[in-house]
């Protein structure tokens, strides 16, 4: 709790601004960040007790600003349990954005579509999941005052912003559904044994990351939207040997779309 209260203090004493919404944004998704009116950047390495990332293709830096009138407070880079953290280094930004005021969070990820009727660079928007990584962040002593012991998992995605976005979708040119991310450990791909076992146990996209931290929102009641862009296949007949630059290669070419959706949901 100290920790928490110690990043959170440090962050609010950079500048006098209280962000409303909390944007966690994920693989080769940067594009939101050039539609931000910046007001402070914060290197990660700055604040106390803030994980560090390692991965080259996330930016390790909060950025604070205006997004479509909004305030907003964006993490560029995330932090993944296949790099070594703890659950509770994982999610530990979300608890400090939660301190400093955000009223619900935004994530975005890069997933493998297992739902056959997806395509390569179309949206899914998250209306459920299934956490298949090994530990809990929540797993511990539970502090009382950040939320329940026992949280209720029912509505982990709001469900009047899944409304919003497939209305403001309808108007879009790329192909956007709503599904459940099946998060996995990774850091190795599935094999094609695991990605039949994923479908057939209800997920339509798999991922390495998003779920840590919405069990950590939805532990202190935050509402969360969530948006997978679909990089790769991975259903019977799709299925093709996956590699990173591939992966970025779809998130870059999908980029405007999601960037086009967050902007206008943000409004
Ligand atoms: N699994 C398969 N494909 C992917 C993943 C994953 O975790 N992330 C992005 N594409």
């Amino acid at each position: 709790m100290q920790n928490i209260h110690e990043a959170a203090n440090y962050i609010k004493n950079q500048l006098d601004f209280q962000p409303e919404t909390g944007i966690i944004l994920g693989t080769g998704l940067g594009g939101l960040v050039k539609l931000i009116e910046v007001e402070k950047e914060i290197s990660y390495d700055k604040i106390p007790h803030f994980p560090v990332s390692t991965v080259e293709s996330h930016h390790g830096k909060l950025l604070l600003g205006r997004l479509n009138g909004k305030k907003v407070i964006v993490m560029q880079g995330r932090f993944h349990y296949y790099e070594g953290y703890t659950m509770r280094q994982v999610t530990f930004p979300v608890r400090v954005m939660k301190v400093l005021g955000i009223e619900r969070l935004f994530v975005s990820n890069a997933a493998g579509g297992l739902n056959p009727e997806y395509k390569i660079t179309d949206l899914m928007i998250l209306n459920d999941h299934i956490n298949l990584q090994p530990d809990n962040p929540l797993a511990g002593p539970n502090y009382d005052e950040l939320g329940p012991r026992f949280p209720d998992m029912f509505h982990s995605y709001n469900v009047a912003m899944i409304d919003k976005a497939l209305e403001i979708a309808k108007k879009m040119e790329c192909g956007v559904h709503q599904g459940v991310y099946a998060a996995v450990p990774g850091p190795n791909l599935e094999t094609p044994a695991e990605y039949r076992y994923l479908r057939t146990i209800g997920a339509d996209a798999v991922g390495m990351s998003t779920v840590p931290e919405v069990i950590v929102a939805r532990h202190m009641s935050l509402p969360v939207f969530a948006v997978s862009v679909i990089t790769d296949l991975c259903y019977p007949g799709a299925i093709e040997e996956v590699n990173i630059e591939k992966v970025l290669a779809a998130a870059a070419k999908a980029e405007p779309y999601l960037t086009e959706l967050m902007w206008k949901i943000i409004k």
